[in-house]
């Protein structure tokens, strides 16, 4: 497939993504919800970049826009940069604390966020699903709701027997990485302080999105319990 993108004349394979020829060219496209090991989700929009001729334009996600012949791209036009810096805007008042969040704010030279901080625990990116799904072969959780009630749970809002507690879901999570305030976050991937038999270092479950279930999986406030 013969594509223009950023001025640059590439023959690209059929089946790759803008994405996949962006990354090949070496032009950089910030990406949130989209993984190399999973199925492209388009659910950030982080990604987008903007297609066609002068006359007629428009933005798609370029993660999972197929190339096609004569398709001609920018990848970081004043739209392209605008409309991104607004959406990571969104998602960083939603979940100020992620450090992912704010790393893409810092490459993306984004220092000042106009929207007022609500400070929930997910951003909807889907990754925790797919990997669910694609890698760990469970399918135990899933979006349920929609519009602004859309969410991640198990099926019922129930501990899922399809759960493998292998802790995948929480370990691709980017705005997980500062949601553990356990005794030992250190040394735990899963919150296991959560999973524990006195979550007394945790006020708020509903702040925490582990569908691991069965407690005491981890041991670490157990064990600490145990010696005291
Ligand atoms: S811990 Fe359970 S919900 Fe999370 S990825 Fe593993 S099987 Fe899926
Ligand atoms: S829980 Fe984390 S990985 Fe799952 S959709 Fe929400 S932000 Fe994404
Ligand atoms: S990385 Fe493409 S939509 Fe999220």
């Amino acid at each position: 497939m013969k594509i223009r993108i950023d001025g640059i004349n590439f023959d690209a394979p059929e089946d790759f993504t803008i994405l996949d020829a962006a990354r090949f060219l070496g032009l950089d496209i910030p990406t949130l919800c989209y993984h190399e090991g999973l199925s492209p989700g388009g659910n950030c929009r982080l990604c987008i970049v903007e297609i066609g001729n002068r006359e007629r334009t428009k933005l798609v996600t370029s993660c999972t826009y197929p190339v096609e012949e004569g398709l001609v791209v920018r990848t970081s036009s004043e739209r392209v940069v605008k409309t991104r810096k607004m959406i990571l805007e969104l998602l960083i008042s939603q979940c100020p604390t992620s450090k992912v969040l704010q790393d893409l704010a810092s490459t993306m030279g984004l220092n000042k966020v106009r929207f007022k901080g609500k400070w929930e625990y997910c951003i909807n990116c889907g990754l925790c699903v797919r990997m669910c799904e694609e890698q760990m072969m469970a399918k135990a959780i899933g979006f349920v709701n929609r519009g602004n009630k859309l969410q991640i749970s198990t099926p019922f809002d129930e501990k899922s027997d399809e759960c493998r507690k292998c802790g995948a879901c929480m370990y691709i999570c980017p705005v997980v990485t500062l949601r553990c305030h356990g005794a030992h976050p250190e040394s735990v991937l899963c919150n296991g302080c959560y999973n524990s038999l006195q979550p007394t270092c945790i006020s708020n479950e509903d702040n925490y999105n582990c569908w691991m279930g069965l407690k005491y999986e981890c041991g670490t406030c157990y064990s600490e319990e145990s010696n005291t």
